[in-house]
């Protein structure tokens, strides 16, 4: 019985890893350590705020970041900015139509960030989580499970993946990608070696600043990752307690009873 499960198993994950190298051509995703991986992990506030800075000079041009409130860049747990600080950083970088007005206005905290300036370029609000689930060893998701790999890694693989080859169709340019799948993306390479400096001068070629970037848009798509965490620890240390007191119970319930000779 054992041994027929096993093989069906077995050859369920072969078809499964098959249909998925058939289905898409290989994308390659890179591993980052993120701080914020593992059921202890932790956003990076600095790391958020270069992130943020990232986000607003280079793909702001084209992507929004619509469901995010510009206030909570001064919540506990994500960039944590004073609420001076967001007040400034809002007016300076983004102006929102304002009904009352009938006219644009600087942005406030209360408002959202707005949305993307290109048609056809997606919001990134979610981003790191829409694209969390979709790959792994062969599609299998597994990488997620086991090392914590998910859309963090595919935002920053994609960033970092062009090879520098491009290919016009149709009018749209296309630039071949080792982590897009199928292999163009109609996103020209937005980073570069040095593009953003940063206030403390930190390291900020090419590879630095897609991990940036990309940790800042994980808190965009779960800003209460953190919170969640401790919670579900909370619930886990919980349960561990109960087994604990259940078990003794049970073993006080059934003493008499055992090593009794019966008859
Ligand atoms: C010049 C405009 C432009 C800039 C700047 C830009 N992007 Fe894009 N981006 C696009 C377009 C257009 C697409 C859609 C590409 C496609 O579907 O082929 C895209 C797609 C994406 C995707 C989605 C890939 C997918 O799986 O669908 C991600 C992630 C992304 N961009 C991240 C970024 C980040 C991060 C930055 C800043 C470092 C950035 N982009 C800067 C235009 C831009």
């Amino acid at each position: 019985m054992l041994k027929k499960l096993a093989i069906s198993a077995v050859a369920a994950l072969t078809f499964a890893a098959g249909g998925a190298m058939a289905a898409g051509g290989e994308s390659h995703i890179e591993d980052v350590d993120f701080s914020f991986e593992g059921p202890f992990g932790t956003f990076d506030q600095n790391q958020l705020q270069r992130g943020l800075k990232v986000y607003t000079e280079v793909c702001a041009a084209c992507h929004g970041l619509r469901y995010v409130p510009l206030r909570t860049l001064s919540d506990d747990g994500g960039p944590h900015f004073s609420e001076a600080q967001v007040r400034a950083y809002a007016a300076e970088n983004f102006e929102v139509y304002d009904e009352e007005l009938d006219d644009t206005r600087p942005a406030k905290p209360a408002d959202f960030f707005p949305g993307s300036n290109l048609e056809n370029a997606p919001d990134l609000s979610l981003m790191a989580k829409a694209r969390a689930g979709f790959h792994g060893p062969e599609g299998t998701g597994l990488n997620q499970l086991f090392k914590g790999m998910g859309g963090p890694e595919y935002i920053t693989s994609i960033l970092t993946g062009y090879t520098g080859k491009e290919k016009t169709q149709a009018g749209t340019t296309f630039y071949e990608n080792t982590a897009f799948p199928g292999g163009w993306i109609a996103m020209g390479p937005p980073l570069e070696d040095g593009l953003v400096d940063f206030d403390d001068d930190h390291a900020n070629d090419l590879h630095h600043m897609a991990e940036d970037v990309s940790a800042f848009l994980m808190w965009t798509a779960e800003p209460k990752m953190m919170a969640r965490k401790q919670a579900g620890f909370i619930g886990v240390f919980a349960l561990f307690i109960l087994t604990v007191l259940l078990y003794l119970t049970n073993k006080r319930l059934w003493a008499p009873h055992k090593g009794k000779k019966t008859a």
